[in-house]
């Protein structure tokens, strides 16, 4: 293999205590290791200034509401929102999706709600966590859903879909960057084609936001989520931002404490949001977690953690395309997730020979099974990076796949 040469070193390993030297950890996009600072302030959080949020009386628990108040403040900044009061914290993307679908398009006391023969575009290579929400809802409203295609290169389609855009279509649910293919979606085109149809747009950005700087009012959505752990930071803590209109309008979810204004038994009255979104004893250490995340990819900067990302990608596929035995999906300009399949070897095999070379990449339908059906495959092999990756972790895929095709022959 030829020496690679062109990456920008970001040299972020040591923050990661998890990351064993020798490990390429090439599996970000599943979930990404966690920084000291994010491991730091949750242990702060639990070992020193834990307290329940908005309820206790007391000293403590009124600091701690601060923080967590101060956290939705910084993300609301992080993703260019107008206000706080625009995120609401749940515990991850699929949550955020699956409260747009019950509240926004399911539940008769919304302005949105889906009637019979209204429609929903989605695309051929989005997540099963925006596809699943949608079809139960579409089940139980007599709504129809549309798939975008995609390009040869396996980018959403843009063209066709706005040439299959109805004035039926309420909603165009889209990923802002694809888990398998790593093709970044032109976002703010696609918002425009949705709303000359009258439809709103949500974006799915689990793979955005860690890989990018993401401004919701340039790319002009309606509702856009994503998780904590893919962005560095804790599990069960995730995003929905949607425009101060739309969460106004929206009726509750879930009820319980926290979410509401009155209860008596004649008539309940709901708190506005976010607090109507936000039932329950919330998940306050996340909160505080996620702040420290954002804090740690901000202070390294998007643009240069894309730039970093951009030339992994680049190197990735240079390197892999140069093997004969190497299928390689998506485009040339994928961010930060590169699929493969080696010939002849299914991707389990690839991963398990790769794992004993202390490689680690994901291997399977990536909860995207119609990508895959599309695709003609049943999985595929995928290497995805983060800060931490770099150019000992490109030579050591290929070194490993380049063994794969040894013992595989
Ligand atoms: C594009 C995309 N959407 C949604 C999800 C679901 O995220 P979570 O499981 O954190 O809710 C993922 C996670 O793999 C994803 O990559």
């Amino acid at each position: 293999m030829d020496a690679i040469t062109s990456t920008r070193p970001l040299d972020r390993l040591a923050d990661f205590p998890a990351i064993p030297g020798g490990w390429a950890y090439l599996d970000s996009a599943a979930t990404a290791q966690k920084p000291r600072p994010v491991i730091d302030a949750i242990a702060r959080a639990y070992g020193e200034t834990y307290a329940t949020v908005h309820r206790g009386v007391y000293q403590r628990s009124a600091e701690m509401t601060l923080a967590f108040e101060a956290s939705r403040r910084r993300t609301a900044e992080f993703v260019g929102a107008a206000a706080a009061e625009e995120i609401v914290f749940v515990r991850g993307a699929t949550e955020g999706i699956n409260l747009v679908a019950r509240s926004a398009f399911e539940n008769r006391d919304s302005p949105y709600f889906l009637r019979p023969g209204d429609r929903i575009m989605l695309s051929m290579l989005e997540h099963h966590s925006n596809i699943v929400p949608w079809q139960l809802i579409a089940e139980r409203s007599g709504a129809r859903i549309d798939v975008a295609p995609l390009t040869g290169d396996g980018r959403i389609d843009l063209d066709a879909m706005a040439a299959m855009l109805t004035d039926r279509h309420r909603l165009v649910a889209l990923a802002h960057v694809s888990n398998v293919l790593g093709s970044v979606l032109d976002a703010r085109r696609a918002a425009d084609l949705a709303h000359a149809a009258g439809a709103l747009l949500l974006l799915d950005g689990c793979q955005a936001v860690p890989r990018m700087p993401v401004d919701v009012a340039a790319l002009d959505c309606d509702f856009y989520v994503f998780s904590g752990h893919k962005l560095y930071g804790p599990t069960g803590i995730g995003v929905l931002w949607a425009r101060g209109e739309l969460l106004d309008a929206m009726p509750p979810w879930q009820g319980g404490g926290a979410m509401i204004e009155k209860v008596t038994f004649d008539r309940t009255t709901y708190a506005p949001p976010p607090a109507r979104f936000e039932a329950g004893t919330p998940h306050v250490v996340g909160v505080i977690g996620l702040h420290a995340a954002i804090d740690y990819v901000a202070g390294i900067g998007l643009d240069a953690i894309a730039a970093h990302e951009d030339a992994l990608v680049r190197e990735t596929r240079d390197a892999l395309s140069s093997l004969n035995s190497v299928r390689l999906f998506g485009p040339d300009d994928g961010a930060g997730i590169v699929s493969f399949a080696v010939e002849g070897v299914h991707p389990h095999d690839v991963g398990t020979i790769l794992d004993e070379s202390r490689v680690a990449i994901r291997a399977g339908h990536h909860c995207a099974q119609p990508l895959m059906a599309h695709l003609g495959v049943a999985a595929t092999a995928r290497a995805s990076f983060g800060v931490y990756n770099g150019r000992a972790d490109v030579e050591a895929l290929v070194r490993g796949i380049e063994r794969v095709t040894r013992i595989f022959g």
